[in-house]
């Protein structure tokens, strides 16, 4: 091989053609399998957005009753997951952590990987409230068949059936998050598939890249900012010492949107009705005032970067909204983006084709081997 440059976290190299998202960051566009962000998020029950992501088109009513029935029949978890779960909880395993082990303990049906799909994104609910649950003392709640994926994640998680409001909102979230262009994780996922391997194994791999701070992990601290803040008047004083002393703020900024990220804008939406409807509404308030101060020191103090408020933003306010707590921030993520990469192995299946890089050797050559006495 000739000399070949190698590019850092291979930005800006395209890795795969996809007709499952498309994230535009100039323009401030994202689009989900044909659909603008804002067309399909607030609207879409979640089945409905997955059927789109793993059929390329909407279900009809039949479809999708088919297909919500083919999910519920799928959402219970066999007896042995729930003993993993049980004693990870009596370990103190992090929630991440334990999804991953449970995920990756799901068996291998294999036969054409859609029915590994259906089970993976059914089970996951499930296993992120069980263990939730376990980690608090409680019980783990069994799936309500009369109930959507949304609505029983929600109610696994509290023994009670939500409102329609925390639902809707719920669903605009997961619906926001299901998939974004080649992501680390779906990355992840697809060089797993790629070489032949399962979907288990894919999707537990990915739930390893989604944990890691630079991905999944962000939104807990953003939403710490403006509980720091406290109160409306103390909010330029708390922003301003943190970029006097250098530090970043959370919850804005991004790596390929340099204007605002669409998805803050769809959840700022979800956000606003969802308050609107009750809920710690002090919060909500506090939390726009604090947008408003980081605009404007950011722009003062980091001017022509374009830091704009990004999705973790507001999905720490609307998922506080429904009453979750941060340690629930990316497991409930994953939840959602598990669709995304089960539509991406399946995607990379048909591609067929093993994904395998090369690397720039640039060690040393041709040394000679010195015996263990001598060295
Ligand atoms: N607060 C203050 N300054 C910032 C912020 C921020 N949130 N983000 C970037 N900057 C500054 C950088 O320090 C840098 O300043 P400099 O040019 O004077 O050195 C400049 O803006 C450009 O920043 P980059 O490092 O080039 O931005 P990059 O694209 O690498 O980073 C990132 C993107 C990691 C999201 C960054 O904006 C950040 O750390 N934000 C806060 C954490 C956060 O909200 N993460 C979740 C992002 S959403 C997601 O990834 C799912």
């Amino acid at each position: 091989m000739g000399e070949t440059a190698s590019v850092a976290g291979l930005e800006g190299v395209v890795a795969a053609e996809t007709r499952l998202s498309e994230v535009n960051g100039r323009s401030g566009e994202f689009t989900i399998a044909g659909f603008p962000v804002e067309e399909l998020a607030p609207r879409a029950t979640f089945e409905e957005t997955v059927y789109l992501l793993w059929h390329a088109r909407l279900p009809d009513a039949e479809e999708l009753a088919g297909f919500r029935e083919a999910l519920a029949v799928r959402r219970g978890l066999p007896e042995g997951i729930v003993r993993l779960l049980r004693s990870a909880a009596v370990a103190g395993v992090p929630a991440m952590d334990a999804l991953r082990a449970a995920v990756g303990a799901l068996g291998v049906e294999e036969t054409d990987g859609a029915e590994d799909a259906r089970s993976i994104v059914a089970r996951f609910p499930t296993i992120v409230a069980a263990y939730r649950r376990l980690l608090d003392g409680e019980e783990p709640v069994d799936p309500d068949p009369g109930l959507g994926h949304a609505a029983n994640y929600l109610y696994m998680l509290w023994g009670e059936r939500p409102q329609e409001g925390a639902v809707r909102a719920l669903e605009t979230y997961m619906n926001t998050v299901v998939d974004h262009g080649m992501n680390a994780s779906t990355f992840a996922a697809r060089v797993i598939v790629s070489t032949g391997s399962d979907m288990v194994s894919a999707v537990a791999g990915a739930v390893g890249a989604l944990k890691g701070p630079l991905h999944g992990g962000a939104p807990g601290p953003a939403l710490e900012v403006v509980f720091e803040v406290g109160s409306a008047g103390r909010a330029e004083e708390v922003l301003r010492s943190k970029l006097e002393r250098g530090e970043r703020l959370m919850g804005f900024g991004h790596r390929i949107y340099k204007v605002r990220d669409p998805r803050a804008d769809v959840l700022a939406g979800a956000a606003e009705v969802l308050y609107g409807s009750g809920g710690d509404r002090g919060i909500y308030e506090l939390a726009l005032e604090v947008e408003r101060t980081a605009l404007r020191l950011l722009e003062e103090y980091k001017p022509g970067r374009n830091l704009k408020t990004n999705v973790e933003f507001y999905t720490a306010l609307l998922l506080h909204g429904l009453g979750l707590p941060a340690g629930l921030f990316t497991p409930t993520f994953a939840t959602a983006r598990v669709a995304g990469w089960t539509a991406h192995c399946m995607e990379q299946r048909k591609l067929g084709r093993l994904i395998r890089p090369q690397s720039v050797y640039v060690g040393e050559r041709g040394k000679k081997w010195v015996p263990l006495e001598k060295r």
